[in-house]
Parts: C-alpha cells; structure tokens; sequence
C-alpha cells in the first residue's frame, strides 16, 4: 500500500481525522502548495517573463497529462474551462456547425446518473438552439447505461453525454465493443470529472470523441476552474475553437496580418488547430492555475498511475468487507471488478435526510464523506484516495456503526 509514504504529502490532511470525500475537492500535495505561493512571487516580481511561461507550462500540462492517462501524444489534449463548460462548448459546435444542415434536429441523449449540472446547461442550449436541437432524452438503466445507448446512437441519437464514472455510484462504464458499430454521424463525449487521475483512461478513449475532466479532485488541484480534455482527431477537424488550446489564431505572417484588411478574425478559416500555441481568441488560462496544475500532474506521475489505481482499489476491497462484517452493501455489490472505482456509495437503509444527518454528525468527528443520490439511488459515498489507508476506513466503518445503532 501506498498510504506509508503518501500520507506526510499532504498538509491538509491534518485537519481531519479521516478524508474520503476526494470526489468533492481533492487534498493538495504539499509541492503543489508550495509552486502556487513561488508562482505567485515570481509573477509579481517579474509579471513579463512570467506569463510568457504561460505557453510552455500549457504543453507541459499536456504532455504530462498524455503520460498519466496513457496516451502516446500530447496533440489531443487541450484545457479547457472547466467539464460542463468543455462538454456543452463542444456539444454547441456540434449542433450549430455540423448538424444545422441535416434533415432532422439533434436529440441529445445523456445517462440517468449524468451530473446534474451538465443535463441542465445541455437542455438550456438545446433549448436555446432549438430550430436544430430537438430534445434532451435520458438513456439507460438506473446504473448501467452501455446497452440502450447503442441502441440510441443506432437509432436516432446524435449525441451522447455519459460519466464514465457515475458521481453518485461510482461505477465505470464500459465502451468497449457495442459502441464500435455506432453510426458515423454520432458523437459520444464522455464526462470524467470523477475518472481522470484515479483509473486508467485509455479504453475509453479509442471509442470516445471527447472526454471532459477537471483538475480538481482526484487530479489533486485546489480549487480553481481548470478542465483537461481529450478530443479525438475527427472532433477536432468538426468543431470551431469553442475549447481553450485549441485556438486557430496562429498568425504566419504578423506584418501581412497587419496591413491587410482582408486578413482579419472574421475571414480567417475557424476550425480549430490541433497544436495551436495562441490561444486568442478564447483567452488563456491563468498561469498560476496552470503551474500548479502541472505540478500536481508531476505528482501523481510521480507515485505512477498504476499504483494510484491499485492502492484505491485495495482499499475499496477493504473497505467492502468490513461493511460486509456489518451486514451493509454497496450499491455495486454484485458488479464486476472493472465496473467499480474509488467511489463506493454505501447503502445504509436509512432515510435520505438522516443519511444528511448522518454526514454531519460524521463531519463533527472529523471524517469526511458525503451523501449523495439520484434517480432512486442514495447512500454514503466514501471516495478513496491514494494518501487513504485502512486507519482511515476503520474509522469511518465504527462511526457508521454507532450511529446506526442509535437510529434503530
Ligand atoms: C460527474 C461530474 N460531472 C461534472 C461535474 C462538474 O464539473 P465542473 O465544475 O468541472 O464543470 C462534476 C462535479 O462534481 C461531476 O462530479
């Protein structure tokens, strides 16, 4: 287990007496601290210099990215502002540059466990582009999703929005073989706001068009809206430069560009470019964010991803004992080794609000969990980290366990 030499990593984790609740805000190492204090020196003593790093630090960000998530090359990695904001840019582009001239408008279809924030800004923007967006539709199971979306993509879904790893369950859905034979004017953008920087990547992105993540979380940033995102090749070609990064506005000839009227933003060919080193004209993200970024990036390949997912995967076996040894479940009790992760919603029999309840008497004591639910489903949801160990689990399994006794 990794936890022995991860564990003096992280200052924040002082405060508490157990932490797995990565799947809200995840803990900051210790070396990410300290570059976001250096970083914000170094600007303000050299403001210039500084945010002409900005380029650079942006390529590390994607090379590294490329590495933790297994990808042999960093073009397909972009920033962007954040997942909703990644997933609903890419899915305007789609409907105002690729769809407005088909026959029929786009129905959009997006999974029962989809977060909830990005349903509501995908029905805002279909509604709000509504003469070439239909509807927005719900596709599959409770839990699973895998099957009914092919045979929504087969049928006449354009596009899917799906988690591959749900934030309310946990589990982790599987592209693999149904969705190879989708059609070719479909689109699948994944939502990996919970997948990215705690299980590895790359099944999922030989079937995916997009996948929009967060840096905070499981990647370990403090909270400051950075996304990361995967964009296949055919994406990139569709969509207009809606995403940062991925900006067009590389300008060969300055002087040219300069004096010819013609030669303006407005005439400009709008598609975007795969490695792009402006990003006008959607602005850039901060430096700040960024050095930052990259360096919890260089941490986490640091410790090596593989290790990262073992160790959480230790854990949650752990963790599914001892709440077998209380007769509790959880919810993907049953379900395949490959479809669970480091998130674990725990099925505790009691009412919704006293799971509330529940969560802040659990707070009072210093461990961190979460109550969390949708569509039926509802529980403790405990998210296992690499600076987690079994003290930790331990201590959150007896809490539960006094607590349920004085429920009865
Ligand atoms: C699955 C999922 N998608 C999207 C989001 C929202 O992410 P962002 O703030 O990066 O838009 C969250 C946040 O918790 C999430 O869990």
């Amino acid at each position: 287990m990794l936890s022995v030499y991860t564990r003096g990593d992280f200052p924040g984790l002082g405060s508490f007496q157990s932490y797995l609740n990565t799947a809200v805000v995840g803990l900051v190492p210790r070396t990410v601290r300290d570059k976001g204090l250096r970083s914000l020196l170094e600007f303000i003593n050299n403001p210039l210099g500084k945010s002409q790093e900005a380029i650079d630090v942006y390529n590390r960000i994607r090379t590294v990215f490329s590495t933790l998530i297994g990808l042999g090359n960093k073009d397909n990695i972009v920033i962007t502002n954040g997942t909703t904001d990644c997933i609903v840019s890419i899915a305007a582009s789609l409907i105002i540059n690729h769809y407005r001239d088909h026959r029929e408008p786009v129905i959009i279809g997006v999974t029962k466990q989809e977060f909830p924030g990005v349903v509501y800004a995908l029905r805002s923007l279909c509604e709000s582009l509504n003469a070439y967006c239909n509807k927005v539709v719900e596709v599959g199971g409770s839990v699973e999703w895998e099957e009914e979306a092919s045979a929504f993509l087969d049928r006449k879904g354009r596009l899917l929005v799906a988690s591959s790893i749900q934030w309310t369950t946990g589990y982790k859905g599987d592209l693999g073989d149904i969705l190879k034979s989708r059609r070719d004017d479909s689109y699948i953008i994944l939502d990996t706001a919970q997948h990215f920087g705690q299980s590895s990547v790359p099944i999922y992105m030989r079937h995916a068009d997009a996948a929009c993540g967060t840096s905070i979380k499981w990647l370990l940033m403090p909270v400051a809206s950075l996304g990361i995102a995967y964009i296949n090749d055919r994406l990139i070609e569709e969509i207009a430069p809606v995403v940062y990064g991925l900006s067009n506005l590389e300008i060969d000839n300055i002087e040219k560009y300069y004096i010819d009227p013609g030669k303006n933003p407005l005439h400009d060919n709008l598609l975007l470019k795969r490695d792009a080193t402006r990003f006008l004209p959607v602005g850039k993200p901060s430096i700040h964010a960024m050095e930052l970024f990259l360096e919890s990036l260089n941490y986490l390949v640091s410790i090596s991803p593989m290790a990262v997912e073992d160790h959480i995967m230790g854990l949650r076996k752990i963790l599914v004992e001892m709440l077998e040894d209380i007769n509790l479940r959880e919810h993907l009790e049953g379900y395949s080794y490959r479809s669970k992760s480091g998130i674990i919603l725990v099925e505790t029999g009691l009412k919704t609000l006293k799971e509330v309840e529940l969560v802040k008497r659990l707070m009072s004591r210093g461990i961190a969990v979460s109550a969390r639910g949708q569509s039926g489903i509802h529980g403790i949801r405990v998210s296992i980290h690499l600076y987690n160990n079994e003290k930790d689990l331990y201590k959150f399994v007896d809490e539960l366990k006094i607590f349920l006794r004085s429920s009865l």
